[in-house]
Parts: structure tokens; sequence; C-alpha cells
């Protein structure tokens, strides 16, 4: 069974607005109640396993709608958790950035291309089989991932994220993030 994590709205999180964050809230809640679902499925449910192949069939769906929910609570959860902070990282964190980048500002302008060319997320993320940092474009939760890698940063790029707020001018909410991103979250992650 997946618990919700209880993230709760702050001063600090300048990048929503509470309405903004309470809305994706309750969107997040759907993707864990979903795994719940999942699971309880896989786990004791009639999933037809005799049944299973790659056209149609009952098994395959709980196998998609696995993945598809697990990592939108993981994504998600990785979301919440890194915004709310001061948009600057420290030495250690900006000399990764640089080592994989150029400069801490060619990373910026990288993740903000990879933000506005993504459908769902912007990750940077450290790829363990080029042992390097990269900013990666996921166009859904299950669509785009390194298999084998370490998620670091996270910016959820669906509409549903800032349409409320920001409508259209998605400019403007990456701008906003940028701002406001918790890199002591960050740090934490980058354990490579
Ligand atoms: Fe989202």
């Amino acid at each position: 069974m997946i618990e919700m994590i209880p993230f709760h709205y702050t001063k600090d999180i300048t990048v929503i607005n509470k309405e903004q964050f309470d809305a994706h809230i309750r969107l997040y809640k759907g993707y864990v109640d979903n795994i719940n679902k999942v699971d309880e499925q896989l786990q004791w449910g009639d999933v037809q396993r005799e049944q299973a192949n790659t056209t149609f069939s009952y098994y395959r769906e709980c196998k998609r709608g696995e993945t598809y929910a697990l990592n939108g609570v993981i994504l998600h959860e990785l979301y919440f958790d890194n915004i709310g902070g001061m948009g600057m990282p420290d030495e250690f964190t900006k000399d990764q950035l640089v080592r994989d980048f150029g400069s801490l500002q060619k990373w910026q302008e990288d993740f903000i291309a990879t933000a506005k060319a993504s459908r769902g997320w912007a990750v940077l993320s450290f790829d363990q089989r080029s042992g390097r940092y990269r900013n990666i474009s996921l166009d859904s939760h299950d669509l785009g991932n390194i298999a084998y890698s370490a998620p670091a940063l996270v910016l959820d790029m669906y509409e549903h994220a800032y349409f409320l707020q920001y409508a259209d001018n998605k400019s403007e909410y990456i701008d906003h993030f940028m701002k406001n991103i918790n890199w002591d979250v960050v740090k934490e992650r980058m354990v490579f």
C-alpha cells in the first residue's frame, strides 16, 4: 500500500499559488489511489495472466497502468519536494552542472529548452551508463525516461501544473520555477 506524502503550501513556494498547488495535490492523490488499485488487482484480482498478449489483454492494461500510475506518484513527489527554495545552487551542485553542461548558464538554457519541448516532465537526471547528468524530456510519466538513471530535479510541464494560474504563459511558469528551485533537496539527490 502506497501512502500519500502530506505536502503543505508554504510562503516559500513562489512558483505557484495556493489554488494551483491544491488542485495539483488533488491530482497527485489520484495517482496514489490508482497505483493502489492496480497493485491490488495484480496481487488479488483475476488479471487473466494466461490471456496476456501485446495487442489487447487485461493483463497488458494492468502493466501499462502500473508504471504509469507509479511514475505519476514518484515524479509528483520529486516535483513538490524540489520547489520552495532560493533558486541558487551551492558550489558542489554547480560543479556537477558545469562539468556536464559547460556552465551553469548553459545548463539553465538547456533545462528551460527541455521544459518547453516536453509534453509531460523536464528532469535533470544522472545517466549512470554515460556517467553524466542529462536534461531529459518525458512526454508522459512512463515515456522518455532513461532506464538506469537517478532524477535530481523535476519540473511538471503538464498544463494542469500551471494553467489555472498562468493560462498559456508557459515561459513565465518556467521562469518562476527556476527562481524557486530548492537546491538543498537537489543536492541530497546527487549521490553519484
Ligand atoms: Fe502534475
